[in-house]
């Protein structure tokens, strides 16, 4: 994954925003010497930035499809007030125990609850309105998952989508893999969605935030 701005501009951008909190630290730090792609986890930018918009639509309620390690979902927790949620799914047994691991020792962990299936099979089970979706896991059903989305966000919520210039490669025409060709239908299916405003913003391997329109 290649960031969207010079490295230093990037490490400028994260030394003037929010430290992470020291267990999201450590978990970041645990998972890159133990997990195959460490570089998957969104790190402390980005997290700043979707903690700040978790904050900023006063969200209680959080869905998040792509654990992980639990970095995001962590983030997201200690943005919530007490009472608040974060259901984040996933499929892979063995990097979201290292995401439990971590949620146990925050004070904030109590407020995630991880769904072990296929993300598609999790959104047809959850119920009421989410006031932020984040989509961060496997590119082939991100048009299904944004559509979804649609269905499942609250009208004053946002939905936010992750490596949408997927290091630039939407980019190129024809696409170089199916996971390009994948993000260059989400884009312009995002794009043409007459229910939504939108914008595409550069933060690491871009990010598109989405707000559904009042009518
Ligand atoms: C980019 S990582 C998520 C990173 C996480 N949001 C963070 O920043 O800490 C993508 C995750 O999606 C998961 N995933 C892939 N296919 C999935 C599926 N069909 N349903 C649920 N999760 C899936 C992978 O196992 C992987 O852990």
């Amino acid at each position: 994954m290649k960031p969207m701005v010079l490295p230093e501009v990037e490490a400028y951008a994260e030394a003037h925003s929010n430290n992470e909190s020291d267990i999201c630290r450590r978990l970041r730090e645990d998972t890159h010497r133990t997990m195959e792609c460490p570089q998957m986890v969104v790190g402390p930018l980005e997290g700043a930035f979707l903690k700040v918009m978790a904050m900023s639509v006063g969200a209680k309620r959080i869905l998040e499809i792509g654990t992980f390690t639990g970095y995001s979902a962590l983030c997201f927790a200690e943005s919530l007030p007490d009472g608040g949620e974060v259901i984040t799914c996933d499929i892979d047994p063995e990097s979201t125990t290292l995401a439990k691991k971590y949620w146990a020792e925050s004070p904030h962990g109590s407020k995630i609850q991880l769904r072990l299936a296929p993300a598609l099979e999790t959104l047809a089970t959850v119920d009421g309105q989410f006031d932020l979706i984040f989509i961060d896991a496997d590119k082939a059903n991100y048009v299904n998952y944004f559509q979804r989305a649609l269905e499942l966000v609250a009208p004053t919520g946002v939905i936010l989508i992750d490596n949408v210039l997927w290091s630039g490669d939407v980019l190129k025409s024809p696409p170089p893999d199916s996971n390009t060709e994948a993000i260059q239908k989400l884009n312009r299916l995002v794009h043409a969605e007459p229910r939504i405003s939108a914008v595409l913003l550069t933060i690491r391997d871009g990010v598109f935030l989405i707000k559904p329109r009042l009518s």
